[in-house]
């Protein structure tokens, strides 16, 4: 599928309503996957994995599909592997409660994380006593690995890490952090939420030990994550939540946990998200995401070149647009983000993100009150880049110090 084809497939876009640069929050979804939620509830609206009549036997195999789906996606063999969660922070929740932290145990950071990689060992800090250790960023917000190397050390038992900052976009190189902390007998948890919409992830690859990520930012349902490990470190792996679904034979005194994947999974689950899910891995399958990552980078590149120039702004994070991963933040002197977000959306419907994007000690570390965010995605084009640039320039023109 081409990429200049894929605007067609979303209605939004299809109905000219406006320009959507906030995708970093989460992204358009195409008509092939809200049809195949709708699908769910028109076809065969029942559960999966319990009921043995036909309808109950269509969702089990879509979800087992779904399943298979995300494994090749992914550049693995083991659809086990892949536990489906509500979101990324999910993910990162299951591995921070389930993974039998001890008092003093380290945990290490960066000190750049979303609050979802960030809040989740701070509240763990203090109920059980584990230490954070931070990795320290460069002055534009980018990943060190000396200074990383740094943080190692006997009582680091996991590292977990961004993919890509939501904030400035930036990578980390996720397989040599993998290395380094292998080699100090640490595991490895990836929040892949930034990254895995725009970059082919190969979790062989990566030797990642766990990868979390939120399915609604790449073209998938709301309320659709997933969660990957390594077979082993999944069975180590204490669930989250238990009930129905997640055990093989209970009696009043006993409780035997089931294999993986089942025993993350408590309940019914979210079955159109299921199906969404599936229908959003063939699409981004079918345009490739290697051809995704090179757009992406492509409007990257004139952002940058049509906003050079405009008086006052300052982005953050570095100046190469090939080192950002769809996400432009930026001020304006004399503006406040919520400010320029409000003008965009009220001017001409464009429509970005601003303030401290859940990444509060990034900003709060660096003196900075927070910024605006355009983010972008395969369904944009160097029209919606211009339309932003001409409407940011008329605002920092009228209204700002610069
Ligand atoms: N993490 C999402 C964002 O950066 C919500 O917008």
């Amino acid at each position: 599928m081409e990429i200049s084809a894929v605007r067609n497939d979303f209605p939004t876009i299809r109905r000219k309503e406006g320009v959507y640069l906030d995708s970093a929050c989460q992204s358009l979804r195409p008509d092939r996957v809200i049809k195949a939620i709708l699908e769910y509830y028109e076809d065969f609206p029942s559960c999966g994995g319990r009921s043995v009549h036909g309808m109950s036997a269509r969702v089990s195999l879509l979800t087992d599909e779904a399943r298979e789906k995300a494994a090749g996606f992914f550049g693995t063999d083991d659809p086990d592997c892949y536990i489906f969660t509500k979101n990324c922070t999910e993910g990162i929740n299951t591995v921070a409660r389930g993974y039998g932290l001890k008092k003093g145990d380290v945990v290490v950071t960066t000190d750049t994380e979303h609050n979802s990689n960030h809040v989740p060992w701070s509240i763990l800090a203090e109920e059980t006593g584990i230490r954070r250790r931070y990795s320290g960023s460069n002055d534009n917000g980018e990943f060190d690995i000396e200074n990383f190397k740094g943080t190692m050390g006997k009582d680091v038992k996991l590292v977990s890490v961004h993919h890509a900052s939501n904030v400035t976009g930036c990578i980390v190189p996720i397989r040599e952090v993998a290395e380094i902390a292998h080699d100090a007998g640490a595991k490895v948890l990836i929040d892949g939420s930034q990254a895995a919409p725009h970059m082919k992830v190969d979790l062989k690859k990566a030797d990642a030990d766990f990868y979390s990520l939120s399915i609604h930012k790449m073209l998938g349902p709301s309320g659709m994550g997933i969660l990957y490990g390594k077979r082993e470190c999944l069975e180590d792996l204490r669930p989250l939540t238990t009930g129905g679904g997640t055990v093989g034979l209970v009696t009043y005194d006993s409780v035997d946990l089931a294999p993986i994947p089942d025993k993350f999974e408590a309940g019914l689950q979210n079955y159109s998200g299921i199906a969404g899910t599936k229908a959003a891995l063939d699409y981004l399958t079918e345009v490739g995401m290697d051809r995704i990552l090179e757009h992406d980078r492509k409007l990257m590149r004139h952002i940058f070149k049509r906003t050079d120039g405009i008086k006052g702004l300052s982005p953050v994070g570095p100046d190469d647009p090939d080192r950002r991963c769809g996400v432009f933040s930026f001020n304006i002197e004399g503006l406040s983000p919520h400010d320029i977000a409000m003008m965009l959306d009220k001017m001409d419907n464009i429509m970005i993100r601003s303030g401290m994007h859940c990444a509060h000690p990034f900003f709060l570390s660096r003196g900075i009150e927070g910024s605006a965010r355009a983010s972008v995605y395969l369904y944009n084009d160097e029209e919606d880049i211009e339309r932003f640039a001409v409407a940011l320039g008329n605002v920092a023109k009228t209204f700002g110090n610069g």
